[in-house]
């Protein structure tokens, strides 16, 4: 019989896994990958002081990376249901840029959002500073530990309509390995005023997928036109969002793209051939529609609250690295995905 497939949805498997093994751990990609797709949607967005929610950050270097992206590191909220990694994770700032980054004493603050500074930050995050200056609290990025899935302990940490940007690696693929959800109805997030709702709450008939749940969340403490950034190794991570036509696209004349490839150099000591080979293969993709009756009971659509505006293939480094000067070695091309959703207009609101 083959070997139980790892528990992704289950908070304590991800504890005991960052206790096990405290160093920094690349999920899919190196914390470069989302860049264009974050200075793109910095640049639509032309928000003065965007906040950026980085979900399930785990002890990915991309927490750090993403101070790059903004003026001050407060701006970034770095967010996993393991206190253990957010414990790591907050420790690990403080190592780092206590000093600031270079001996020159350009702050950690100064970084700009260009390509050259974000390739130069890996090398600095690399050679962390030695001296012990103390960090005001604006230089230090937020840090908390909070379940996606559980409305009310999102809200405990994120304001509603707080954020520009959602940047998500590889959490979403692991929210859809958690087990499926019995709901109340009317739900504790409402896209009608709550006034119009019933008033007697019943449980949702059958349980509802984990990346419905989180996306109506998430929609809740985005910013209408706020983006999601999603890497994933999935091709059809979010089956309820169809990408617009070049039609449909308001009015634009440009088609919407698809395969744009990407190539990102791979962290050094990064485990994301362990990933690959292991973890991957065992991941839940099945997403049934949410029922009609759920959805007239008090359910928000997820369909109405994102829509999709942009996917892309980005071929991961380590397959390509693996081929070469090795002409005999032959494996299947292998494609993560980057999801770009924007947050509609749609309003939610709390019931209470
Ligand atoms: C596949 S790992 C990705 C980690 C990191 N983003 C990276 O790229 O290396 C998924 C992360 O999501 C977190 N996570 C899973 N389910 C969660 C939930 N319901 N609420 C908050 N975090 C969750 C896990 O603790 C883990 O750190």
């Amino acid at each position: 019989m083959p070997p139980a497939p790892p528990s992704f949805g289950s908070q304590e498997y991800w504890n005991m896994r960052f206790i096990a093994n405290p160093v920094p751990f690349e999920w899919l990609e190196a914390p470069t990958a989302l860049d264009p797709y974050i200075i793109d949607a910095l640049k639509e967005i032309e928000a003065p002081n965007p906040q950026l929610l980085h979900i399930g950050c785990g002890t990915s270097l991309l927490s750090y990376h993403l101070r790059a992206h903004v003026e001050k590191p407060s701006q970034i909220h770095n967010l996993d249901y393991s206190d253990v990694a957010i414990k790591l994770g907050r420790k690990r700032e403080a190592e780092i840029f206590e000093a600031g980054w270079s001996a020159s004493g350009e702050e950690a603050t100064s970084a700009k959002p260009d390509r050259n500074s974000l390739e130069s930050d890996q090398e600095k995050l690399s050679t962390p500073a030695t001296s012990t200056a103390a960090n005001s609290p604006s230089s230090c990025m937020r840090w908390s530990s909070a379940n996606l899935l559980d409305h009310s302990s999102l809200l405990r940490t994120c304001q509603a309509s707080a954020y520009s940007i959602v940047v998500d690696k590889s959490t979403s693929d692991s929210i859809a390995c958690s087990d499926d959800l019995y709901v109340p109805l009317p739900y504790h997030v409402v896209a009608a005023s709550p006034q119009s709702m019933k008033t007697n709450v019943t449980e949702s008939p059958e349980p509802l997928h984990p990346l419905h749940i989180m996306a109506v969340h998430l929609a809740l403490v985005t910013k209408p036109g706020g983006r999601w950034i999603s890497l994933s190794y999935s091709m059809n991570r979010y089956p309820f969002l169809q990408l617009p036509t070049p039609e449909s696209a308001n009015g634009s004349s440009q088609p919407m793209q698809t395969t744009a490839s990407v190539s990102q150099a791979p962290q050094q000591g990064t485990a994301g051939d362990e990933a690959e080979s292991n973890d991957e293969v065992s991941l839940d993709d099945d997403l049934d529609d949410i029922p009609v009756k759920v959805l007239k009971d008090g359910f928000p659509d997820p369909s109405t609250l994102w829509k999709l505006v942009g996917k892309y293939d980005i071929e991961p480094q380590t397959a390509s690295e693996a081929t070469k000067g090795n002409e005999t070695t032959h494996r299947p091309k292998v494609s993560h995905w980057i999801y770009v959703l924007e947050r509609t207009n749609v309003p939610l609101y709390i019931r209470t």
